[in-house]
């Protein structure tokens, strides 16, 4: 008997909840974002690149702006997140895999790890990502690692936000995200989401889901990217972050 891939629990947004990533996060506010790591990658790589492998794609906004741009490869390890990323990138390859282990025995101009890199939430973990865009990147090429904060960076928040649906089928989501550190010491904190999701246009149910999210200081980030073999050079986006430029020397 074939074994199925094994998958580890993901939170709720990215397994049951997975067809509502996209009124939660809408691919047409990562334009901006998506052009910005466009321009880094070109910057950093020696010839002007042309594939990419996207690790932790997600619902694959940011592929839905790139793809203008290059040939993409998009990795998650949600099936669910995989199916909705077809729904608007029909045309690029996807493929279900774990960012810290998987091989694809190919490799690419550049390799994008988005914030999803915030679900390694050990440095063994970040080590093995960073590992694998290591060995899918072309020697010469480079990859951007964009999370959504550091150490450094940290402040606990609330936030909130939500669509509506344009497809008619009467959805709707809104949401509070409460970020939470419980403990400054270890390499983990917590964002705690409410959803409140209707349904054609009926009633509202409540679903709380909590995400595990990895937090290292730059020193270890720099680090674990010379130990892998690249070039790291950090720096400011326009949003306050602090992103990671790694080239892979020729
Ligand atoms: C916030 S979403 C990414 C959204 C993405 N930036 C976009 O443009 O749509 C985070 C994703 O990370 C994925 N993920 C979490 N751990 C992973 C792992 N170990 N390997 C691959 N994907 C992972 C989740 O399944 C989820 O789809």
């Amino acid at each position: 008997m074939s074994e199925l891939p094994k998958v580890p629990k993901l939170p709720k947004l990215y397994s049951d909840l997975s067809s509502w990533f996209h009124l939660l996060s809408d691919p047409a506010d990562y334009a901006e974002e998506a052009e910005f790591a466009r321009g880094l990658l070109v910057d950093a790589s020696s010839t002007v690149p042309v594939t990419l492998l996207e690790l932790g794609s997600g619902g694959g906004n940011n592929a839905s702006h790139l793809k203008a741009h290059f040939k993409i490869m998009l990795v998650d390890l949600s099936q669910g997140m995989l199916d909705l990323s077809q729904t608007i990138n029909a045309d690029c390859e996807h493929l279900q895999g774990d960012m810290k282990t998987i091989r694809l025995g190919r490799i690419f101009d550049s390799v994008l790890i988005h914030d999803a890199i915030m679900y390694m939430t050990s440095e063994q973990d970040l080590r093995q990502a960073i590992e694998t865009a290591f060995v899918h990147c072309r020697p010469g090429g480079a990859a951007l690692f964009m999370p959504d904060l550091i150490r450094e960076t940290f402040v606990s928040l609330t936030t909130h936000g939500g669509h509506d649906s344009t497809a008619g089928d009467g959805r709707a989501i809104r949401y509070i995200e409460w970020t939470f550190d419980s403990d400054p010491a270890d390499t983990t904190y917590t964002v705690d989401f409410a959803y409140l999701l209707r349904e054609k246009n009926g009633p509202v149910r409540v679903v709380h889901d909590t995400h595990v999210f990895g937090i290292f200081p730059r020193e270890s980030w720099l680090r674990l990217f010379q130990e892998a073999g690249f070039e790291p050079r950090a720096m400011a986006d326009p949003w306050g972050r602090e992103v990671f430029v790694c080239k892979k020397q020729e």
